[in-house]
């Protein structure tokens, strides 16, 4: 579908971005053939303390396995993202805010406004004992203090660890413990939607399983009266207050961590995902100039929250990096009406939005009045990410949203990438609805067979990449053989994406979406084996598969199905609170859309749950379950198929 369908560069973008059809072909060869050469070149794009000489050692290979960039080289991120901006743009704003509330005031933070308060909190996370290396715990809204906090632990070296402000109490003692983290930032509450949330409750509730934490630092986001302990809890603005505006920068190795964020696998807990700072900066800020051909002076949104990735490195280090205005927004893009996404653009000219298909779906189903009345003139280009963009929702931003005249950089990559990998450049690439386009320069996509054999020309397979690039996950905290157990073993000598992909004739790529047990909700990444290990804990349930279904607007829904203990019974009021029961265990992100009890689940006699026979009933294909003569009991088919939930 699509597949013949070009959209080609707009005649307003013809010779007006900063890369053209050629330069990019010619970067991209370059960039493979002359790695090394490449590489030199595009480390000025920051400032170092100590310019690296040695560029990718990196090697995937089992007898000698390491990712590793610029290891020579010394830099501070902090002084990348702000100081080298204050002799030219110091007054230039920032960090443009724009409160949940419409109603209230947005805030404009310059960057010389944004250094001296990142070097305050520096110094306030200095004076509870953070130091290079040590772990700090974010656990915020989206409020500009978030960026502030993420800044001040690059400026002293101290590795963050955002954990999204939508997770349990239980979902961030175990990101907590997992780092042993000695410090939480957190707010009083935080503002979404018009609703609270409660996260300094939630973190009192966390920190009697945390050890490790001596310091919580709270910011009165809402003035709310949250239970302070002495001797552990501080309020975020007295310190700063009380703290000293200079706050040279650490000169760190290109090596060190920046940040960990722990994201969901196939198996087992969530992995602290560790980021470089040299290499994982260079590639926020080259993929940000290059996909979004970015200029100075232009607003720049990406409406994510920097608890996932997309927010590090596009609402925080890539813009801040290359010195551009970032827009972050405290509410959710529909509220208080699908409107409110486009008066934000209109309030701010906004000049490139960078969103989810979720969102897109939710807002099309609106109407378009609501879009046409706002003024979107100031749009020059439209991102989406975090999910594969289906052509309709596709054809809607560009044609309504984006009057015909936005090329969409539909971006794909994942937490373990830093930044973008696959996605058009806007003045070169001619775009297809629902592709990702092209690799960036520096990224060697393959496609491979299920036995590994490479596959070539126009072909479905498993997505992998043969090269290092510098914006590459180094390991899983305190788990390197887990690393490379996870991403380097099933074809060994590449980079397994866990995605399945096809290039079409025409060399282009689509994304089809997961092969692993991993789903896609909302743009939200999500282990169906966490959602499992939620509800086993229950005590009526005595096991659970979960399995994604298709969702009209989340792209994937949670399907369930759950076995009672003998002697429970399934009813309705069980069924609701085991919905509940996962929400308070993960968070709303996990709400279960579907649950079906079942009394037996379709197992091989060696006892493995065939998933591949549960996904088709969720997604109701029940013709086409394939061969089910290798279970154990072939009978319990016909149950799960007569109770199918209807989400
Ligand atoms: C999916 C988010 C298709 C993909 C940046 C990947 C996409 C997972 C796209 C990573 C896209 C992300 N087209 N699929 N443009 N972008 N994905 O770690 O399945 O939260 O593996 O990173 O999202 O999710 P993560």
């Amino acid at each position: 579908m699509g597949e013949n369908m070009i959209v080609p560069v707009p005649e307003s973008w013809a010779g007006q971005g900063a890369v053209d059809a050629a330069t990019y072909a010619a970067d991209h060869a370059r960039s493979i053939a002359d790695s090394d050469g490449f590489w030199r070149d595009q480390i000025g794009r920051l400032d170092w303390v100590k310019t690296p000489t040695r560029m990718d050692e990196s090697d995937f290979s089992e007898s000698n396995f390491q990712i590793r960039w610029f290891a020579d080289g010394r830099i501070n991120v902090s002084a990348n993202c702000l100081d080298r901006h204050l002799a030219e743009r110091g007054d230039a704003t920032a960090i443009i805010w724009e409160p949940d509330d419409p109603t209230a005031a947005p805030r404009h933070i310059s960057y010389r406004a944004l250094h001296a308060e990142v070097c305050r909190f520096a110094n306030v996370l200095k004076a509870a004992g953070a130091h290079r290396g040590s772990r700090v715990t974010l656990y915020l809204p989206m409020i500009p203090e978030a960026a502030v906090a993420m800044l001040a632990c690059a400026r002293i070296g101290a590795i963050h660890s955002i954990v999204f402000g939508g997770f349990s109490p239980d979902a961030l003692a175990g990101r907590i413990q997992d780092c042993d983290s000695t410090i939480v930032v957190t707010a009083d509450e935080g503002r979404r939607g018009g609703k609270r949330v409660p996260l300094k409750a939630n973190v009192d509730a966390a920190l009697p399983h945390c050890p490790s934490i001596e310091t919580v630092i709270v910011v009165p986001a809402t003035g709310a009266d949250v239970p302070m302990r002495a001797g552990r809890d501080l309020r975020y603005d007295a310190a700063i207050a009380a703290a000293s505006p200079d706050c040279p920068p650490e000169a760190m190795d290109s090596e060190d961590p920046l940040f960990l964020l722990y994201t969901s696998g196939s198996t087992g807990k969530p992995k602290g995902v560790v980021h470089s700072s040299g290499g994982y900066l260079l590639w926020a800020a080259m993929t940000h100039q290059l996909c979004f051909d970015y200029r100075p002076g232009e607003v720049f949104w990406c409406a994510a929250d920097v608890g996932w990735v997309t927010g590090h490195s596009y609402i925080v280090y890539g813009p801040l990096a290359n010195g551009a205005t970032t827009l972050m927004y405290e509410g959710v893009p529909n509220w208080p009406s699908a409107a409110r996404i486009w008066q934000v653009v209109e309030r701010h000219r906004v000049a490139t939005l960078f969103t989810a298909p979720t969102v897109l779906r939710s807002l099309m189903k609106e109407g378009d009045d609501l879009v046409l009345s706002t003024d979107r003139s100031s749009l020059r280009l439209l991102g989406s990410v975090g999910e594969p963009i289906n052509p309709e929702a596709w054809r809607w931003y560009h044609a309504v949203p984006g009057e015909g005249r936005c090329p969409i950089i539909d971006m794909w990559w994942q937490t373990e990438t830093g930044a973008g990998m696959i996605a058009p450049l806007p003045g070169a690439t001619p775009l297809k609805p629902g592709s990702a386009t092209f690799p960036l320069p520096g990224v060697e996509p393959r496609l491979l067979d299920g036995e590994g054999a490479v596959l070539e020309g126009a072909a479905d397979g498993n997505l992998v990449i043969a090269r290092s690039w510098p914006g590459q996950m180094r390991t899983v905290w305190n788990d390197h053989d887990r690393f490379f157990q996870t991403y380097f073993t099933t074809f060994p000598g590449y980079y397994t994406t866990g995605d399945g992909a096809r290039r079409d004739a025409d060399g282009y790529w689509w994304i089809t979406g997961r092969v692993d047990d991993v789903i896609n909700v909302s743009g939200h990444r999500m282990g169906t084996a966490e959602v499992e290990s939620a509800l086993v804990l229950h005590p009526k349930v005595a096991e659970a598969a979960v399995v994604g279904m298709p969702h009209e607007l989340k792209g994937q829904g949670i399907y369930a199905y759950v076995t009672l203990n003998a002697g429970d019974e399934a009813d309705e009021a069980l069924r609701r609170e085991l919905v509940q029961w996962v929400r308070r265990e993960i968070g709303p992100i996990a709400t279960p859309d579907a649950v079906q009890f079942a009394p037996g689940l379709p197992k091989t006699r060696s006892g493995k749950i065939m998933r591949r026979i549960l996904r088709k009933i969720a997604e109701g294909e029940i013709g086409a379950l394939g061969d089910i003569s290798t279970l154990a009991d072939p009978a319990v088919v016909d149950d799960l198929v007569a109770n199918r939930v209807m989400a």
